[in-house]
């Protein structure tokens, strides 16, 4: 049984019989329990929690206003429940559940043969646990929990509901009565901790209406086909005229193929189909158990008259906007846009890869590289740091991160070991939240899962052999490399995984020498926040453990010499990336944009040396006729590798770059979300299986707000911050603003003509007070500016290669 750390004191409650087996998602279940209220009630309340995703509804309706709860988490260690506040009237009140299989029992693996995949990863069936309590006016109070007294159906109008096939609903059935039976208890497989919700809800957001834009061809000339506009994860919604038994087929996919048709290939097993049996008459519905990643539908079984009402309600965690990126170039602006939608799209309750295809899973990789861009835009810090709870859980004895968190299943399903950027991720997400958010408790928390990563990736250097004997090269057991690269192939793409895995090891020692000596800041002042788990955390790992203030001395003095110590090792990898890969100082003895990204952008090596490789890399991108080819890892640091080594022209020429493949190739193709590979859509039209909805190359984000926008902290959480615009690209404004912990950054620069011979740049900023913002002007004039308004401006030449 769960342990009970909660006030729920009803017990698991399910249907009697499992009659399905994996991969099969169960049929969703309806539980029922009549409340007799025979006196003034003053207040009431429910607490429940599910393995499944429930839905509770009193007398029908809905309650509260969020998806798929309790919410996805590491089941085996953590399960959240909601609480929920109700009205319950005189009389007889029926109070129902729906529990479908969502992650816990319904199938969602990410392996790609269906026969392999997996349902029933924390518990056999749906299963649920509530308890209400009502206070009544007076002064009584009486709790109904579930048990024994309530009834359960497999036989309600949902027949069928799963993440990556979608709903089937029989309005056929919703008046019958006859098949409830009696619930049993069961006893659960699992045993986590039972807690009160500590993540965002999944709500509905932006509601799009739909083109009609013509029928299908061939085997699907009876489907209607429409245009939500948008590619996004969610649900339609619809109101229509039917008959009793009519059925109805919704089939979403993202893209058309050129013969009229739904592309679906790239959803491989999933079937994202709705399907509804109509009762006679009016009826309205939207699904409750499922998402998509869609822009289109086709809709047969139905003529085009008897569609009253058609939406599309995007579904994803109540993350708050707190970004905007705005310039003079529509392209660069949709693809900010694309790069919402796709955030969006893949910030349901976890951050995942994709919404549509038979994975969406929490790559660990994919938010490791996307986390800044996606802290610019999005309040994050609820949503990634239950997601952090999820990874420190499931962190294995020897620093083991699993490619996917939450995990599905053991090892057969989800790898789990040291391997670069996937494994950082226990580094980089904190790291970024902590910068947007001034808040060390993130690295306190997750310090412990650092080191322990940190120590494992020197074990697992120690034990590269073959081609690399050195102990500071990083090949074993295995890296992604180049990973989604436009060359070659996957196995090409694995095959540089020594340069990226040893490179990504120099990053994370160098942020951790950071880290350490923030923390070690920390243990030596005042601590915040609750003392006995600061240290407990702190202590986890530097040894000796401590509670006093002289205690915390020591502690201090630990991270400080485990600081000096990744330095050090910091400096060795460096030296053994430089002797091991290159030819002579700083030229690859195997070429590749990312071999040289990754160093630059690292921080590896001298000023001279950098200078050196960024000339390396232009010459290679000029040599491709300045297109980008790279993978996941270095894609987001490219265009900072080129500029902060005085490339300022050269990266603004790749990021306009608009032949594939290259940000703007996508967005010329009418892409409205960021693509899983650079040319997912050809030319031609054809599409390449691959997912149109991944934030991975969005990662590009960033650069547009610390570069272009000139925008980013220098303390973290903005206490100060810089302001230093990169101007170029023919780019004549940019309007930024992001939300700062301490109020609202807004910037706004351009670019006006003087005359023949000159140009001014103007800068108009809002700085919020108690911060301090250092101001770099194009021309190199610095200042200082406190809270307030700033307005600045500097002379341009009129044809310098920065501002033609
Ligand atoms: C996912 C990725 C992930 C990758 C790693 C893909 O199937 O969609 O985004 O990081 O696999 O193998």
């Amino acid at each position: 049984m769960a342990r009970k750390e909660h006030n729920m004191q009803g017990k698991w409650i399910s249907i009697g019989e499992v009659k399905t087996k994996s991969p099969e998602s169960p049929t969703p279940l309806l539980f029922k329990r009549v409340i007799n209220i025979g006196k003034p009630v003053r207040k009431a309340a429910i607490e429940a929690t599910a393995l499944g995703i429930y839905e509770l509804m009193l007398d029908g309706k809905k309650l509260g206003d969020a998806y798929f709860a309790p919410g996805f988490t590491s089941y085996e260690h953590i399960l959240q429940y909601q609480t929920y506040e109700v009205v319950l009237k005189q009389g007889l009140n029926e109070l129902t559940a729906l529990v479908g299989g969502g992650w816990a029992v319904g199938r969602s693996t990410f392996i790609q043969d269906t026969t392999q995949s997996l349902s029933q990863i924390a518990a056999d069936r749906p299963t649920l646990l509530l308890t209400m309590t009502i206070e009544y006016e007076d002064g009584s109070t009486e709790t109904i929990e579930s048990d024994e007294s309530w009834l359960v159906t497999d036989k309600s109008p949902w027949r069928f509901g799963d993440w990556y096939d979608g709903e089937i609903y029989d309005a056929t059935t919703e008046d019958k009565q006859g098949d409830w039976t009696q619930v049993i208890e069961v006893e659960t497989k699992i045993n986590p901790k039972i807690v009160p919700q500590y993540g965002e809800n999944v709500t509905a957001h932006e509601t799009f209406v739909p083109d009609y834009i013509g029928r299908g061809t061939g085997e699907f000339a009876d489907e209607l086909i429409y245009d939500f506009g948008q590619n996004f994860a969610g649900i339609v919604s619809f109101k229509i005229k039917g008959k009793a038994g009519q059925q109805v087929t919704i089939r979403h996919a993202e893209a058309m193929m050129n013969d009229g048709n739904l592309y679906v290939q790239n959803l491989r097993s999933a079937k994202q189909q709705i399907i509804y049996i109509c009762r006679d008459g009016l009826q309205e519905y939207e699904p409750k158990l499922t998402y998509m990643g869609f822009r289109y539908v086709g809709i047969s079984g139905i003529k085009p008259e008897d569609i009253l009402e058609l939406k599309g309600i995007a579904l994803y965690s109540d993350i708050k906007q707190i970004g905007l990126f705005e310039c003079s170039n529509p392209d660069l602006n949709r693809l900010q846009n694309n790069i919402l939608w796709s955030t969006k799209s893949n910030f349901v309750d976890i951050p995942t890869d994709c919404p549509q295809r038979d994975e969406r899973q929490g790559w660990t990789g994919d938010i490791a590289l996307f986390v800044d861009t996606a802290s610019f835009n999005f309040d994050t810090k609820k949503f990634l740091n239950k997601w952090l709870k999820d990874l420190r859980s499931e962190q294995g004895p020897n620093g083991e991160i699993p490619f996917v968190i939450p995990r599905r299943g053991g090892d057969e399903t989800t790898p789990s070991m040291l391997t670069s950027t996937w494994g950082d991720s226990c580094i980089l997400v904190p790291w970024a939240i902590y910068q947007s958010t001034g808040d060390e408790s993130v690295l306190e928390e997750n310090y412990e899962a650092m080191d322990r990563y940190m120590r494992g990736v020197e074990g697992c250097a120690a034990m590269t052999q073959g081609a690399y004997p050195s102990n500071r090269i990083w090949d074993f057991p295995f890296h992604f490399g180049d990973w989604c690269a436009p060359y070659g192939h996957p196995g090409m793409w694995l095959a540089k995984g020594p340069w990226v895995g040893t490179a990504c090891w120099a990053y994370s020692c160098g942020l951790m020498e950071k880290i350490c000596l923030i923390l070690a800041d920390q243990a030596e002042t005042n601590p915040v926040g609750n003392e006995e788990n600061r240290t407990a955390s702190v202590a986890a790992c530097v040894k000796p453990c401590i509670t006093s203030g002289k205690d915390r001395q020591d502690c201090a003095e630990a991270l400080k010499a485990r600081s000096k110590a990744y330095a050090a090792l910091k400096e060795e990898i460096t030296d053994e990336f430089f002797r091991t890969f290159m030819e002579d100082d700083t030229k690859l003895k195997e070429e590749f944009q990312t071999g040289y990204v990754l160093p630059l952008y690292f921080e590896m090596g001298t000023k001279e040396q950098k200078a050196q490789m960024a000339d390396h890399l232009c010459r290679l991108l000029e040599e491709n006729d300045w297109k980008i080819n790279t993978g996941f890892q270095s894609t987001p640091f490219i265009l900072f590798a080129l500029a902060d080594n005085g490339k300022v022209d050269e990266a603004y020429r790749l990021l306009l770059q608009d032949e594939a493949p290259s940000w703007l190739y996508q967005v010329k193709m009418g892409a409205t979300t960021t693509w899983e590979q650079w040319d997912s859509v050809q030319k031609d039209g054809s599409i390449k299986e691959s997912s149109l909805n991944h934030y991975a190359y969005g990662a590009v984000g960033d650069f547009l707000y610390r570069r272009i926008a000139g925008l980013e902290p220098i303390e973290a959480g903005y206490k100060t911050f810089r302001v230093a615009p990169q101007i170029g690209g023919g780019l004549e404004w940019v309007k930024c603003s992001h939300v700062s912990p301490y109020g609202e950054i807004r910037l706004k620069w351009h670019i006006s003509e003087d005359g023949e011979d000159a140009k001014t740049f103007y800068l108009e900023l809002d700085v919020p007070v108690t911060t301090e913002c250092h101001v770099t002007l194009p021309d190199g004039s610095r200042k200082r500016v406190a809270g307030g308004h700033y307005s600045g401006k500097c002379r341009l030449p009129a044809f310098g290669p920065d501002c033609n």
